[in-house]
């Protein structure tokens, strides 16, 4: 938490700010959602342009079961990036990750500067195994999720609908985090370790 707020420099030299969400942000957020065009939000796992389902997903945050990190230009979001983790059971050791950029964004870097400050967060709370899923017509999602190390571990056939009624296979992705805990005191020292 003490990290944040913090400025970033994208590949093409626009400055955006990283900031931890706070329940003061749901206006903002659903103002986002909105502006995502349909087929962004094809495949997101409920109606987030409604302000309550946003809020039944991000109210009373515990940042140690869903750690969102919203970006903004000025004062408005452009990306939100979260690490989510089961509060105990089985999954404990198991961090999910979820990444939305807008479209304006896209392709200056911006998804994997957020997974990677996730990446820290899981590094840092000793999660096992980081997860993210996404459907098979997400081609720029698995491009993004692969060049950022990630690598399909498996595949559900038709096992999600997305918000149109179509069936789709469910890609698993996955980075094993805990081939890299043996940098963790590296890391928090020099805050200068890179996921490649
Ligand atoms: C997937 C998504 C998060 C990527 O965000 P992004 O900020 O554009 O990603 P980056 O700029 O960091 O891209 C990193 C790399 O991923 C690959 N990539 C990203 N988008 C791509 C696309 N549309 N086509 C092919 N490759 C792509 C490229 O290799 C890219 O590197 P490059 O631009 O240097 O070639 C974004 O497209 C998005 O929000 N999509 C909708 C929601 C979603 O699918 N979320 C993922 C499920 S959790």
């Amino acid at each position: 938490m003490a990290d944040y707020p913090k400025n970033v420099q994208l590949k093409d030299g626009k400055e955006v700010t990283f900031r931890v969400m706070t329940d003061n942000d749901f206006d903002s957020l659903v103002e986002f959602y909105r502006t995502i065009p349909e087929k962004d939000r094809l495949f997101l796992r409920v109606d987030v342009t409604d302000r309550k389902n946003v809020e039944s997903r991000f109210g009373n945050l515990d940042y140690n079961n869903a750690f969102p990190i919203l970006v903004f230009e000025r004062d408005k979001i452009v990306a939100i990036g979260t690490l989510f983790r089961p509060e105990f059971g089985w999954m404990r050791n198991l961090g999910e990750i979820r990444v939305l950029v807008s479209p304006d964004f896209q392709r200056r870097g911006l998804a994997t500067i957020l997974v990677r400050e996730l990446f820290f967060r899981a590094l840092k709370s000793k999660i096992y195994k980081l997860q993210a899923e996404m459907t098979d017509v997400q081609e720029s999602a698995i491009a993004a999720f692969e060049r950022m190390g990630f690598r399909e571990e498996a595949r559900l056939k038709k096992h999600v609908t997305d918000i149109r009624g179509r069936r789709r296979d469910l890609v698993i992705m996955t980075l094993d985090v805990e081939d890299f805990w043996y940098l963790i005191e590296d890391f928090v020292e020099s805050h200068e370790f890179r996921i490649h």
